[in-house]
This record gives structure tokens, C-alpha cells and sequence, in this order.
């Protein structure tokens, strides 16, 4: 019997010291000192011996029993250390760590561009006013001389909305509204957004934006017109560009100009980002026509003005080198980024 108890013994006592976790502890527990564990086997085979052997037979069994609970309560006390040591160790929080950075977004490049061209102009005592982007006809076209059959209407594929409203194909209405409203002194810039029933390509887009200008007074001049398009451009582009004036036509003013500064690639040399012809065009403007004037409410031989309107998208691909203008509206973060 002495023998079987200390085989059984070290038998367990060799299993508690393998035992990985709690877990494997209870199970350790039902397996040798449970009521159906192998010690509580020997203790009841006691009866099976001859009765004065039985005393000290119990006794070896209970000695055993006490010496593997006290084991086990020793590599509970153990296990239940590790078990709370890894926990802190996995649950270590570093407080000084610095934060994860929120991503900030940005205005969007032609946002910005706008921007840049308006507050140009508040410097220089204009107003900012928008209008509608869905427009009379009226608006669009007949109060700025460009009745029903002229030919400037095909310049312009207009998206309609039916016979007598039009998605506008240019900010331009706006000086017959603004005129209408208020009467002169007027210094106004309108931004907004245009759409065009336009076949993309890298310089037309549906959708684009302009930049409406206009002014009107007694004795404006086109020498107005001259210096304050030109310190736009020379906010923009830089102090040292020059400016080139050419007649241009559009309907609603007269004289017409167009507006070009030196190329910024070859100071004006000619290369192939003008054309070679040492300009780039960034803006049609003019002499308000008196008719629309007149149209405007107000009389044009007491009140002179200009008008000039830009697109935002066209300036910003001059000033950063944008080649296509699609590129501003594919929301591709690789471009959108580096603005
Ligand atoms: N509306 C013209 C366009 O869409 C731009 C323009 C040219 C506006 C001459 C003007 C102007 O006010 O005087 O291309």
C-alpha cells in the first residue's frame, strides 16, 4: 500500500507541476483528489485489508492527500500570479505615446483659385454677389444682346431646362441682375459654377466655374478696365508678368478684349505652352454695351462700365501646370493632395 501511495504521489505531483493554467489545475483536482479522483479510490480500497493494517494505511493516504493540497494551493497562488502578471503586461498602456493624427481635409484647388481671384478684387473695393445657376433664357442670352437666332448662342451649348430656363452656360447674366438691383456706383465679382452641354476633352469641361466681373460708374474707362484686370493678373501670376489687350468680340460689350499675360514657361519667347505665341489668354472682358446698359435699367449716356469673366479652372492650370482639366473633378487624392 505504501508503495502504491507514493507512486500515486509522484505521479501527481509530477502532473501539477506541468499544469499550463487554472483551468488544467480543476481538472488536475478531479482527477487525483476529486470523490471519484484516484487517492479517494485508495481510501476507499482500505476496506479490503486486513483490519490491523488499516490505521496506518489511512494514515499514508491522508498524509498524501494533505501534502498534494497543499501543492495545489501553492501553484494555484502561482498560476493566478502569472495569469494577473501577463494580463498587465498585455493591457500596458503607454501614455506617452503621441496621438494618432486626424486626417484634415482641404478646399478644393479650384475653391482656393476662386478664392484667390475674389478677395483680389475686395482688396480693390468689389463686391461679392452670386446668382442663380439655373437661369432665365432671358438672362442668359437676350438681355446680354444675344438674341434667339445669333450666332454667339451655338459658342455656347446650353444645357435646357425647357423653353425659357437654361442650366447657365456663364456667369455673365449676373450683370443684368446686379444692375437691375442696385443702382450705379457698381463694383461687383460674381463667382459661381456653369455648365455646358460640352464634349469633355482636357480644356472643356460640363461643369466649371467663372469668375464674373462689373463695374459701372460715370467716366469708367477702358484705362479701368486696363489697370485693375491687369493688377489681377499680377496678383495672381506675379508682379513682373505683362499684360497683352486684343479685341475680341462678345456680344455684351463693346469694344471687346481679351486678356493674355507673357507665358509663364517662356517669358514670352514662344514654346509649346503658348502656342508660340509668347501670350496665354486668361479672360474676355469689355466696354459694357449701351444696350446692355439700357437692358440693366440703367442710362448709358450718363453711366459708362466694364465687364470681364474668367474661369477659375483655366487659371489654376496655368499657374500649376495642370494639363487636363478633368483631373480637377476625377476626386483623384494623388492631385487633390498637393493643393
Ligand atoms: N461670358 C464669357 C464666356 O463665358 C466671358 C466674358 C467675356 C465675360 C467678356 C464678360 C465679358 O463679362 O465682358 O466666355
Amino acid at each position: 500500500m505504501d508503495q502504491q501511495v507514493d507512486q500515486l504521489q509522484a505521479a501527481a505531483a509530477a502532473a501539477l507541476a506541468q499544469a499550463p493554467d487554472l483551468a488544467a489545475l480543476a481538472e488536475w483536482k478531479a482527477q487525483y483528489l476529486g470523490d471519484k479522483g484516484a487517492l479517494t479510490g485508495l481510501l476507499r480500497s482500505i476496506g479490503q485489508l486486513p483490519k490491523e493494517e488499516r490505521p496506518a494505511a489511512g494514515q499514508t493516504i491522508n498524509a498524501a492527500k494533505r501534502a498534494l493540497e497543499a501543492r495545489l494551493a501553492e501553484k494555484t497562488e502561482q498560476l493566478r500570479a502569472a495569469s494577473l502578471e501577463n494580463a498587465l503586461d498585455a493591457e500596458r498602456l503607454d501614455v506617452t505615446l503621441p496621438g494618432r493624427p486626424r486626417a484634415v481635409g482641404h478646399l478644393h484647388l479650384i475653391t482656393q483659385t476662386m478664392r484667390d481671384i475674389v478677395d483680389t478684387f475686395v482688396q480693390m473695393g468689389f463686391a461679392v454677389v452670386e446668382g442663380p445657376d439655373i437661369e432665365l433664357d432671358l438672362y442668359n442670352f437676350e438681355l446680354l444682346n444675344i438674341p434667339p437666332e445669333h450666332p454667339a448662342r451655338s459658342l455656347h451649348d446650353t444645357l435646357y431646362i425647357n423653353e425659357q430656363l437654361v442650366l447657365r452656360t456663364h456667369t455673365s447674366p449676373n450683370q443684368i441682375r446686379v444692375m437691375q438691383r442696385q443702382p450705379p456706383p457698381i463694383r461687383v465679382v460674381v463667382p459661381g459654377k456653369c455648365y455646358r452641354a460640352e464634349a469633355t476633352d482636357a480644356t472643356h469641361e460640363a461643369y466649371f466655374h467663372q469668375v464674373e466681373g462689373l463695374a459701372v460708374d460715370k467716366h469708367v474707362t477702358l484705362a479701368d478696365l486696363k489697370g485693375t484686370l491687369a493688377a489681377l493678373a499680377r496678383a495672381l501670376f506675379g508682379s513682373e508678368r505683362t499684360v497683352r489687350f486684343r479685341c475680341d468680340y462678345f456680344p455684351y460689350v463693346e469694344p471687346g478684349v481679351d486678356l493674355a499675360i507673357d507665358c509663364l514657361v517662356c517669358g514670352g519667347k514662344g514654346c509649346r505652352a503658348c502656342k508660340f505665341t509668347g501670350y496665354l489668354e486668361i479672360m474676355g472682358a469689355g466696354m459694357v454695351h449701351p444696350q446692355v446698359l439700357r437692358n440693366g435699367g440703367i442710362d448709358p449716356d450718363q453711366y459708362s462700365g466694364f465687364a470681364f469673366g474668367m474661369g477659375p479652372e483655366r487659371i489654376a492650370m496655368l499657374r500649376y501646370g495642370i494639363e487636363d482639366m478633368r483631373l480637377y473633378y476625377t476626386n483623384d487624392l494623388r492631385l487633390l493632395r498637393q493643393f
